[in-house]
């Protein structure tokens, strides 16, 4: 597989909640071994944007290519088993089912051969969901829900995981960890990461470039070093 592969192409892509604009315009890309922020104030569109790439929001324009092929909007279930995984922002998780049960939840449609090996890589980045396997997910503080709902992601061998979000109201062991198993994801190259986050901070050790969304669209992007280097003027300029 060619390292620098297109698994996301989206080209003038426009989304409407019922009348009103959310996303307009839309162009953006994502190669293999690749990892991109998705930033902006709450309201900006980002959220919507994810659901929009998981196939869950019909498109009023533009073109989505996954994988090289065009993706149908209004198929959730076609993205997932081809590869691309989100993780909301709400974590989704099954409430009354075990650590475990959602942990092979998670590696069904794509990955049950497999089950052993992907619960052992999810283990590794999250070792905490090891000692609590019988444990009821709705149980969970919210930081080990986080890691859960990464993990069931994980267990179905993505090619891209979106992440909504995955440091929000965690503390900053758990801020850390999430940040490590992102890096690691990173590192190892086989799931390209698309990642919304509010910590700019987290984001500049993640990804190599950004996007700012203002109102539904684009309204900057760039290389992850100008998060670092620029990030009062960013925040003051698209935060404020
Ligand atoms: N199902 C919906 N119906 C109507 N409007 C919606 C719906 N979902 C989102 N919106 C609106 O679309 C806009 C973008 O919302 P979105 O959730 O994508 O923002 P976000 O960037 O993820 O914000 P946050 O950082 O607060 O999570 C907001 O104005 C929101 O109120
Ligand atoms: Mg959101």
């Amino acid at each position: 597989m060619a390292t620098n592969e297109l698994l996301l192409d989206v080209a003038g892509l426009s989304v409407r909640h019922g009348r009103v604009p959310a996303l307009a315009g839309i162009d953006l890309q994502l190669r293999q071994g690749e990892a991109i922020g998705l930033l902006g104030a709450n309201g900006a569109g980002k959220t919507t944007l994810l659901n929009a790439l998981s196939g869950f929001l019909p498109h009023e324009a533009g073109v989505v290519r996954l994988f090289g092929k065009p993706a149908r909007a209004g198929a959730p279930h076609r993205v997932a088993q081809a590869g691309l995984l989100q993780v909301s922002q709400d974590r989704d998780l099954f409430g009354d089912l075990s650590v475990r049960d959602n942990l092979r939840l998670g590696c069904l449609a794509r990955a049950k051969a497999r089950y052993d090996r992907n619960l052992e890589r999810v283990f590794g980045y999250f070792p905490r969901l090891q000692e609590r396997m019988e444990q009821r997910a709705a149980t969970m503080s919210g930081g080990e829900q986080q890691m859960l709902a990464i993990g069931r992601a994980l267990m179905a061998e993505p090619r891209i995981i979106l992440l909504d979000e995955p440091s929000a109201g965690l503390s900053p062991l758990f801020v850390q960890e999430i940040g490590a198993m992102m890096q690691a994801l990173k590192r190892e190259g086989e799931v390209a990461l698309v990642l919304v986050e509010q910590n700019m901070r987290l984001a500049a050790q993640v990804v190599d470039r950004f996007y700012m969304l203002r109102a539904g669209q684009v309204v900057a992007q760039g290389p992850a070093a100008e998060l670092d280097r620029d990030y009062e003027h960013l925040a003051r300029e698209y935060y404020l």
